[in-house]
């Protein structure tokens, strides 16, 4: 086999020098890293949780509630899930990644509706240019009907992985209670808005990239799900859009970054902000970094809140399935930079 006919880029970044030209990027498409504000620039609020269940719970709420409108992104940290679990997670994502080639193409397929699957860059099927990734991406709830699709090596992952999805999940319903809350609604408004609710998470791999100034982990997208909590490593390379300029999110041990999503936008009538990130990746260190997306279930009807859209905001979105939602963005993904302009009304 040669080199560039590998199908995932952890088995192809030890094997060149130069970037093959499908990962190469338009010339005015590229992450330019000279303008990108690190760390000095802006910095992105951390919230404290801890006080979200005593006498502070207001405040922290308003804090949410400003992070949502202005950022789009937040840091939490007390958030309740320990770090043991964390640090297991990132470490079994390391050894998953590093098993044999023929072990880890047992879960590949490039189909998007499989719920448990190993794939690289986006979307194999429909993009034009590639990315430098390769990730698994899990189904997590319902945990039972997902949990016995999940790899069974390392030996451990479906304990661990199932341990921490429980946690997240829980740290999640909390935030969701604060939003709604933020939004002047009462705390189980968006809990009871989605369906039967679903959690999806990434193990997103970045081997490290003879040429990382030509391309990308991950281009500039927004999440298409309602909000996502993501877990990285201690190497730098998530970056998001603020005032129009790239700013660097980078590592601070035992947080969590928390990003607004499309449901959440759309829920929210365009108060809360669905913010374009990216991923860059560097020619030192590999990268790992696991979001959970949650989001609503395939059938939820999603719209704005009839009480964030009134007679003098109109409703800016029409109704339309997750489903709906979901299909769209996978096949537009990251091409149409905002899945959620199609949906708007008008
Ligand atoms: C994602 C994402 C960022 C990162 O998977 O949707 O934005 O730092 N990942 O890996
Ligand atoms: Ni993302």
């Amino acid at each position: 086999m040669s080199a560039t006919a590998k199908l995932l880029v952890a088995d192809l970044a030890s094997t060149v020098h130069q970037l093959p030209s499908r990962f190469v990027r338009p010339i005015d498409d590229r992450p330019n890293f000279s303008h990108v504000r690190t760390p000095t620039g802006y910095s992105f609020p951390v919230i404290d949780l801890h006080n979200l269940h005593g006498l502070s719970r207001a405040d922290v709420v308003a804090q949410i509630g400003q992070a949502c409108e202005r950022d789009g992104f937040f840091l939490v940290k007390n958030h309740g899930v320990p770090e043991e679990l964390m640090n297991g997670m990132l470490r079994l994502a390391r050894e998953f990644f590093r098993l044999p080639e023929s072990e880890r193409l047992k879960s590949y397929s490039d189909d998007p509706t499989k719920t448990t699957r190993l794939s690289t860059s986006f979307n194999v099927k429909t993009e034009k240019v590639a990315n430098w990734r390769d990730f698994l991406r899990l189904h997590c709830y319902p945990l039972e009907l997902y949990v016995n699709e999940w790899p069974e090596n390392p030996p451990s992952f479906r304990k661990e992985v199932a341990e921490y999805c429980t946690r997240v999940r829980e740290l999640t319903l909390k935030l969701l209670e604060a939003i709604s809350e933020s939004l002047g609604l009462p705390k189980d408004s968006i809990a009871n808005s989605i369906g039967g609710h679903g959690q999806h998470m990434a193990l997103n791999y970045y081997p490290p990239c003879p040429q990382p100034e030509l391309t990308y982990g991950l281009p500039g997208h927004t999440d298409p799900n309602l909000i996502t909590l993501l877990l990285q490593d201690q190497v730098p390379g998530l970056q998001a859009l603020h005032d129009n300029t790239w700013f660097a999110l980078d590592p601070i041990p035992n947080t969590f970054i928390i990003n607004i999503g499309d449901q959440m936008q759309a829920l929210s009538n365009d108060r809360y902000k669905s913010v374009l990130h990216r991923a860059v990746v560097n020619s030192e260190t590999e990268r790992i970094s696991i979001p959970t997306f949650y989001c609503p279930s395939q059938d939820a009807m999603i719209g704005p809140f009839k009480e964030l859209a009134d007679v003098k905001n109109r409703a800016v979105y029409r109704q339309f399935s997750y489903s709906e939602y979901y299909k769209t963005f996978w096949n537009e993904g990251l091409a149409t930079k905002r899945c959620l302009d199609l949906f708007r009304v008008e």
